[in-house]
């Protein structure tokens, strides 16, 4: 009975058009609807900092842990028996199978493990390969990936700096770099480039690596590493001089392009605030006169598809997880998601488009692992990184429930634009529609500094779509291409075939390496119809704001003690003569302010300093008792402009804040204590940080 009723109120909704739209929207399907994440049962007490993840032929699954230990789950998808395979290594960042043993990436070496007696229990550890290590508690190693041939791929961490303890700096070869090592121990340094590689992959037998913003990287990526590539991070350069290095350009011919003013030997750095010439500048131009560097094969916008990049795993599923068989699924770290990448090849060149999977998980994803029966294993953990799921540690399976999703399936490049290819037929009547399509061409900047504002953003003119006649894919016309930009694709007003549901999510975010060459479409082919429907664009819709960088208003304000009239003001009132209150407040790592509370009285004239130590971008904002969550998540909603305007929603909510602070930076604010006592809440917004990163404001009489 409810569901006759519901069929026609559906269709009823249908017909209605747009007001229908919305009541749908208002009823769509979430994540959960189409990829449930179940539990991995564990014994009691065991702390399963995941590591490493490998499936075992017999359908047990490996997995190492940050602490040591390597255990054997047998029966994983059902009722998940622990046996603890071996112990006593060092931070295992990886695992992998290869003809009855186990290996991993320790600190400092890549280590075979073997149960030779049968009993079910390493009781050989051999060691492969050793490299060195400077005993930095940054210089993690990953891996490993078994190449066809055999072979393994490791990767190294570099440590951070003497100068700014953020900065990127390779102590000891070969870190910074990727290794290939043989099972006789023979290693060849491959490629460098890499700063924090957590996330390796073997995709169609070839090796791929993922990324994580931070000194020199603008974003979050993937990127296919052919030997001799240099990736972007200049600390390894310091070994190219070695006669075994497959990369000849120094670290003195990269300066002598990104910054014709720092030192060729290595510094001291200027800091862009004290050098407003700085000339932005993007990987791909400096590609173009460095051919060593290899740009990023599929961008990973940072904040909207993560943070921290983790493992990469290729679908083999063969349908068996869903519509997307052969792509590629990355993890993130620090927001505890999975993100989706669909790969082409055009002109020679790899490319394609990333878009959001699922979120939610418990602790911070690391790897991935597939079960037997085609789910997802998820292994997590999060100690001294932090991450939105809450839990230190976790294990999980992510199931598809046999429900298609309607989302973007692909999006591939054309000649005048884009094909995006959907999971179900849409509907025509929407998909003609140029209002429900927004492209944005961006890129980010390649400089010394931690990560980048999006820059060189632009809009661009849809000419005219074309919807397959089977409504399974549809042809966008654009005005404005550019190579080696990322472009947006946002389809906002989309539905499936009878107006039913929304897209399950919205963006895709295409990096054009090259444009391919062919047959534009004729306009006449073209619906050009607009029906001026209003989308909330949330990437470009959120410009306005109250608090761009520079001077704020109200920094003039008359009277002392009277609320002022800007949220961030960074000059002290002039009327103030000194501050009734002096606050300094700092980080600890974790995504953690170095004070859980403060407190001020009501009324009166404060002066706060925010200063940064942490290695990863923050902010400090004051929000109104209660809404701290609230505002986060808007936060998260900010989309391309989310970084220039310090990821500080335009939301009555938020009373005060900083800009978001540079590792290493600091900034002073002045404000005027809410004159109503009482508990309030100040919050980091940066992207992944606002459930964890939160303090107590005691507002007293
Ligand atoms: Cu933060």
């Amino acid at each position: 009975m409810k569901n006759s009723i519901k069929t026609i109120l559906l269709g009823l909704l249908a017909s209605l058009g747009t007001s229908g739209a919305i009541l749908a929207q208002n009823t769509a399907p979430t994540e959960n609807d189409y990829y449930k994440i179940m539990k991995v049962p564990m014994p009691e007490g065991t702390v399963l900092e995941v590591g490493g993840l490998c499936a075992l032929p017999n359908g047990d699954m490996g997995v190492s842990t940050r602490r040591g230990d390597v255990y054997i789950i047998e029966n994983p998808t059902g009722t998940a028996h622990f046996r603890k395979f071996a112990s006593g290594l060092h931070e295992i960042l990886g695992l992998a199978y290869k003809n009855g043993s186990l290996y991993c990436a320790q600190r400092g070496e890549l280590t075979k493990l073997t149960d030779r007696n049968g009993d079910g229990i390493a009781d050989r550890y051999e060691t492969v390969y050793a490299w060195p290590v400077s005993g930095h508690y940054h210089e993690y190693s990953f891996g490993p990936k078994i190449a066809p041939d055999g072979s393994f791929f490791v990767t190294a961490n570099v440590a951070f700096g003497n100068e700014e303890w953020w900065r990127g700096e390779s102590r000891v070869p070969w870190r910074g770099w990727t290794m290939r090592i043989t099972e006789d121990g023979k290693m060849e340094p491959w490629a460098t480039g890499m700063r924090s590689p957590c996330g390796l992959g073997m995709i169609n037998g070839e090796f791929y690596y993922a990324d994580n913003q931070g000194d020199w990287m603008g974003s979050g990526f993937l990127t296919k590493v052919d030997k001799g590539d240099f990736t972007g991070h200049p600390a390894g350069l310091r070994w190219t001089g070695r006669p075994e290095s497959p990369i000849k350009m120094s670290t003195a011919d990269l300066y002598a392009v990104v910054d014709p003013r720092s030192s060729p030997k290595g510094g001291p750095w200027i800091k862009p605030e004290n050098n407003p010439n700085e000339t932005p500048i993007t990987l791909f131009e400096a590609e173009k006169k460095l051919p060593e560097i290899k740009t990023p094969t599929v961008w990973l916008p940072h904040g909207i598809l993560g943070i921290s990049t983790s493992e990469i795993i290729t679908d083999d599923t063969q349908g068996g997880f869903g519509p997307f068989a052969g792509q590629v699924f990355v993890g993130d770290q620090g927001q505890s998601k999975v993100d989706r990448v669909f790969l082409e090849k055009v002109n020679g060149v790899d490319q394609g488009a990333s878009f959001p999977f699922r979120e939610g998980f418990q602790s911070g994803v690391l790897r991935m692992a597939w079960g037997t029966d085609n789910s997802l294993f998820v292994g997590q953990t999060n100690r001294g990184w932090g991450s939105t799921g809450k839990d230190p540690f976790g294990l999980q399976r992510l199931v598809w429930t046999g429900k298609m999703p309607f989302e973007m399936k692909a999006i591939r490049a054309m000649p005048d634009g884009f094909e995006v290819e959907f999971t179900l037929p849409v509907d025509r009547k929407t998909a003609e529609d140029l209002a429900n399509y927004q492209v944005t061409g961006f890129i980010y900047k390649y400089h010394p500094v931690y990560g980048s504002p999006v820059v060189n953003d632009k809009v661009l003119k849809i000419k005219g779509v074309k919807v397959a006649d089977d409504g399974s894919r549809v042809r966008v016309v654009v005005d404005g291409l550019r190579e080696k930009y990322i472009h947006e694709l946002k389809l906002e007003g989309i539905r499936s075939q009878n107006a039913t549901l929304p897209l399950l999510h919205n963006t895709g975010y295409y990096t054009l390496n090259s444009i391919p060459s062919g047959e534009k479409l004729a306009m006449a082919g073209l619906s050009t119809r607009n029906s001026g429907a209003k989308h909330d664009h949330t990437a470009m819709a959120s410009v306005k704001t109250t608090s761009p960088d520079g001077p704020a208003k109200g920094a003039t304000a008359t009277k002392p003690a009277k609320p002022l009239t800007g949220k961030r003001i960074t000059a002290m009132p002039a009327d103030w003569g000194k501050p009734d209150q002096v606050i300094q407040l700092g980080t600890v790592p974790g995504l953690n302010y170095d004070k859980k509370a403060l407190t001020v009285t009501a009324g009166s004239k404060v002066s706060l300093t925010f200063n940064n130590v942490d290695d990863m971008p923050h902010n400090f904002v004051i929000v109104k008792p209660g809404t701290a969550n609230t505002v986060g998540e808007t936060a998260l909603k900010m989309g391309l402009k989310g970084m220039e305007l310090n990821y500080v929603p335009n939301t009555a909510n938020v009373i005060y804040h900083t800009k978001l602070i540079q590792p290493g930076a600091a900034e002073t604010i002045y404000f005027v204590a809410p004159t109503q006592p009482g508990t309030y809440t100040y919050v980091c917004t940066y992207p992944g940080h606002y459930a964890n990163m939160q303090g107590t404001l005691k507002v007293v009489k």
